[in-house]
Order: structure tokens, then sequence, then C-alpha cells
């Protein structure tokens, strides 16, 4: 499997690009409305579209089966769930789930949320020890009063609900931490590119109904007890079903401090295109936070009700995967600026 942070460092060449299947994008922007014209028949007030899933970096292996979830008839809600949870269970994955890299104290803490179609939603922040943080998540939505539940009590939470606990650091993982810790003398990360991303996912069912999910082992170590965007409703993940959605991927302060993903979602509820909302979220963060030669990484993905798409970052090498009208493709994103950083 690609190593997804090779994407930050190095330009695709395009013999690379063909054979992964890339397929170079034309701007998103342009994407045709793939609204069909008869309304569902399970909700006659729906306007039918075709079902469609985007989620951040290159994951056909994911959104492949999330899109038979929805071709059995199934929800958004569950085909954003098995989304996320094929990345959350690939131990070559070193940024999600079983087999993401640790904090500075060598513990994986994982952060996920979880959005419906009916608004509601579901976080885990901080959670150790459970490899389906994704699930967890849609248990607190769905079993609680409440929206977010962190560390030791999502722990709890999770147990009680039939989680198994396991041990997240994967032998992989341990011996790249304690490299790092070698090399850095335990000096917290710097937060940069190279060290962490997520993945988010939004799908459109049968029904024309929206849901996302959102899930990551955060930033490679992390001071313990940070918690990124990933989990935050509003920064990592928004969607609102008359609108459409966004997630965000990359150094987590910077979504968290413009509220990434609402400001998306609100951005196409005033008319922009999901390309334009997501080119304005970049502009919004570089305004506020950025200055010349950082080479600090996020992107968004974005889709509205009409299965119209965008996607945008900051730096050159971000990608995201568009299953839709059955195509299963890996595009690269177009981005603001060449990574300082780059060759
Ligand atoms: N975007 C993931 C994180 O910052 O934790």
């Amino acid at each position: 499997m690609l190593n997804r942070r090779s994407f930050f460092n190095h330009s695709l060449t395009a013999s690379l690009a063909a054979f992964l299947g890339f397929t170079q994008c034309e701007s998103p922007a342009q994407t045709e409305n793939t609204a069909a014209a008869t309304p569902s028949k399970s909700n006659p007030n729906s306007k039918a579209v075709t079902p469609a899933i985007i989620a951040t970096w290159p994951h056909k292996e994911a959104t492949g089966p999330a899109m038979d979830v929805i071709q059995e008839g199934r929800s958004a809600l569950d085909a954003v769930e098995a989304c996320a949870r094929i990345v959350e269970a690939d131990p070559m994955d070193q940024s999600v789930g079983y087999g993401g890299l640790p904090d500075a104290a060598g513990n994986v803490t994982l952060d996920a949320c979880i959005m419906s179609a009916d608004g509601k939603a579901g976080a885990v922040t901080y959670l150790q020890h459970i490899k389906h943080p994704i699930s967890v998540a849609r248990k607190v939505m769905e079993e609680t009063i409440h929206v977010m539940l962190s560390g030791e009590g999502a722990l709890q939470f999770a147990l009680e609900q039939g989680f198994e606990k396991e041990d997240m650091l994967t032998p992989k993982a341990k011996e790249k931490w304690e490299k790092w810790k070698a090399e850095n003398k335990g000096a917290p990360a710097k937060a940069n590119i190279d060290q962490h991303d997520t993945i988010g996912v939004l799908a459109i069912d049968k029904d024309g109904n929206m849901s996302g999910a959102c899930t990551t082992s955060g930033m490679a170590y992390k001071v313990p007890g940070r918690v990124g965007d990933s989990p935050i409703i509003g920064a990592g993940l928004y969607v609102d079903n008359e609108v459409g959605g966004a997630c965000a991927t990359g150094v987590g302060e910077l979504v968290m401090t413009t509220l990434g993903s609402f400001l998306v979602v609100e951005l196409m509820r005033q008319g922009k295109t999901p390309q334009e909302a997501c080119e304005a979220a970049v502009q919004r963060i570089a305004d506020r936070h950025l200055k010349e030669g950082d080479d600090l990484q996020v992107g968004f993905i974005a889709m509205n009700k009409k299965g119209e798409h965008g996607a945008y970052s900051i730096l050159n090498g971000f990608s995201y995967t568009l299953h839709q009208d059955d195509q299963n493709e890996i595009h690269e994103a177009t981005f603001m600026m060449m990574n300082p950083n780059q060759e």
C-alpha cells in the first residue's frame, strides 16, 4: 500500500500516477451535476441522486466496499462507517486506527466522529485500545444523550458496548516511535506535514441522504493529551443534509481554529460550489495562520447534495478518492502553493 506521506514529499510522476490508477482531475468545480430526475421510492420528497462517496487520500480499497453497502440499499451512515472501519483496521496505515503512530509517550490515542443525515453526531477523543473508534462514535450518537466522550470514559463506554480491548501499537509503529525518541530526545514533534493525516469520508445514498465520518490517530508523537480537529464536529467533519458535507485532513490546529468543515458547508449554503468553498476555507487558513515558507498542510474535500464535489489543499500532494457513476478513482487535488520542502 502506498504511504500517504509520500504524497506530501514527492511529486507524482505521470507513470506512477498511471500505475496507481490516478486520473488527473479536471477542475472539480466543473464537475457535472449528477442529480437524476426521478424521486426515490423510499423518500418521495427527496430527489433521487446518483450515490456517491468521497474520501480523503487514496482509499479505493475502502470506498469500493462502502459503495457496495449503498448499492445493497443501506444508508449513507452505514457506508461511511464501513469505509472508515476498513482503514482503521489496516496495520499499514500509520495515521488511522490500528497501526497508527503513537503520541510522545508511546500511546496510540484515537479520535473519530460521525454525523448522520438527521443532523445527529457522535464523537470520541483520546480513545485508547479500541480498533474501531468510528463505531464507538456511532454508539455515542445512537446510545447516549451526548455527542462526545473522551479518554477513560470513552474506553469504559466502548467496553460496556461490547468492543474488545486490544493493543493498538504495532511493532512497526513502535520501532518508528523509538527511532523518533532517540533522534529527537523526546522533544514534541513539529506540527508539519510529514507526521499525520486522516481519513474523512462523505456519502450520498440512494435516497439522496448524506452522512460523514472522520477518524485518525492524530499527529504522530503529539504531546500526550492532545486532541486534533478530526473528532470535532464542524472542524474535521460537518454534514448538513440540506446542503452537503465537508471533511478536513492535515494539521488539526489550523482546522480547529477556523472551524474549517463547517465553514465549507456554510459557504456552499451561501451558493458556492464545493470547489469554491474548499478554496475559500484554505484561503481563510492562509490569511489567518500562514506565513511565507511554512510547510503546513491542510486539505478539504466537499460534496453537495447534488453530488458535485470539490477538493483543495494548502500544499501540493493531497489526493482524494471519488466513487461515483460506477467509477472508483483517485484524484489529485488542486492546491494553493508548492510545498517549499519539495524537490
Ligand atoms: N487532522 C488530524 C489531526 O490533526 O489530528
